[in-house]
């Protein structure tokens, strides 16, 4: 049976993956930076402050996904913040790798998270694919330094995937969580112009992806982790009020407001373009979810 190890695996997605690759005949472990006895996955630490990594992790590891990372829309961008997510990313993958070859480890398949912001926070006509080059803003160069880690695996002869995703949607936590809440209070409206893009997936979808990563050997590279359905702030929103049977507003919440409230990180909420799922589509991949009404009906069904 192969070995999944999952940095940051206690998070939104590591969980639910941990539980499809089980299904699937996979061992799974995390590689976490805090023991936890109640867990039911076993838990290797590190501590990437201190260059710290439990070399047994690497050891019994057939393939790592690299999600660890401090959250993206949690706090506002300070100049600590900004170098607390890259290197919570890059440095993190990078202690990884080296204790991959100091171990001599012959590791199969290394799998790194990375975002649409890789495209950069825009709103244009674009609809952007894998081969456009990574955007000038914060999060372009954070995406871009996060996979340039990445490829430095595929450097040493490791199969390497890097998933290029869009806002994951499950029924608690990540972005989707903090949208219910406004929408369950009955104040359920467009962020700014409601015009821009929301680039979305369905966890399951999300997790369906990395599961066939982890399986199959000719997936490399980077790939658009996003449902084909293109969808605007405002239609999101507004399908999210039916589905949650509340009501929808207008006028828009201002985006002076979110500006104030947020700073730079308001553009993630304010603007936002298409991105294509062609490539992954052409590879043959059917999406449980492709639209969003049927994502939110799985997600909150009717009680
Ligand atoms: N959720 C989304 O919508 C979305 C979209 C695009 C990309 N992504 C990316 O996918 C990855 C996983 O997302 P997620 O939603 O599962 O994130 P999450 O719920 O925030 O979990 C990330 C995990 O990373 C670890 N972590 C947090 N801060 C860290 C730090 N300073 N140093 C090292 N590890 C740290 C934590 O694990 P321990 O506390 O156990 O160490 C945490 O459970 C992230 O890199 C995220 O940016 C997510």
């Amino acid at each position: 049976m192969e070995t999944v190890l999952i940095s940051g695996g206690t998070g939104l997605i590591g969980s639910h993956l941990s539980k499809k690759l089980k299904e699937n005949g996979f061992n799974v472990a995390f590689l976490s930076r805090k023991r936890n006895t109640d867990s039911i996955i076993p838990v290797y630490l590190w501590n990437p402050d201190k260059n710290i990594l439990d070399p047994e992790a690497i050891s019994a590891a057939d393939c790592i996904i690299h999600l660890a990372g401090a959250g993206i829309g949690d706090k506002r961008w300070t100049g600590r913040r900004r170098e607390l997510i890259i290197d919570s990313r890059i440095k993190t993958g990078e202690l990884i790798l080296r204790k991959v070859l100091e171990l001599g480890k012959n590791l199969k398949t290394f799998i790194s998270a990375s975002g649409i912001g890789y495209y950069g926070t825009i709103s244009s006509d674009k609809v952007f694919n894998e081969i456009d080059p990574p955007s000038n803003d914060f999060l372009g160069e954070v995406c871009r330094k996060w996979e340039e880690m990445a490829d430095r695996f595929k450097e040493s002869g490791i199969r390497t995937v890097k998933f290029r995703t869009g806002v994951v949607l499950a029924e608690k936590g990540g972005a989707l969580e903090r949208m219910t809440t406004v929408v369950n209070m009955g104040i359920g409206s467009p962020f700014g112009n409601g015009r821009q893009y929301i680039p979305w997936i369905h966890i399951d979808d999300l997790c369906n992806l990395y599961l066939r990563a982890v399986k199959d050997p000719s997936m490399i590279g980077a790939w658009n982790a996003v449902a084909p359905n293109y969808t605007t702030n405002s239609e999101f929103m507004r399908i999210l009020a039916e589905v949650l049977e509340k009501p929808f507003f207008f006028p828009a919440v201002p985006s002076f407001v979110l500006k104030t409230l947020f700073g730079e990180m308001s553009g993630i909420i304010l603007k936002g373009s298409r991105v294509s799922a062609g490539k992954i589509i052409s590879s043959g991949y059917k999406f449980e979810y492709p639209g969003l009404e049927n994502a939110l009906k799985n997600l909150f069904p009717k009680r």
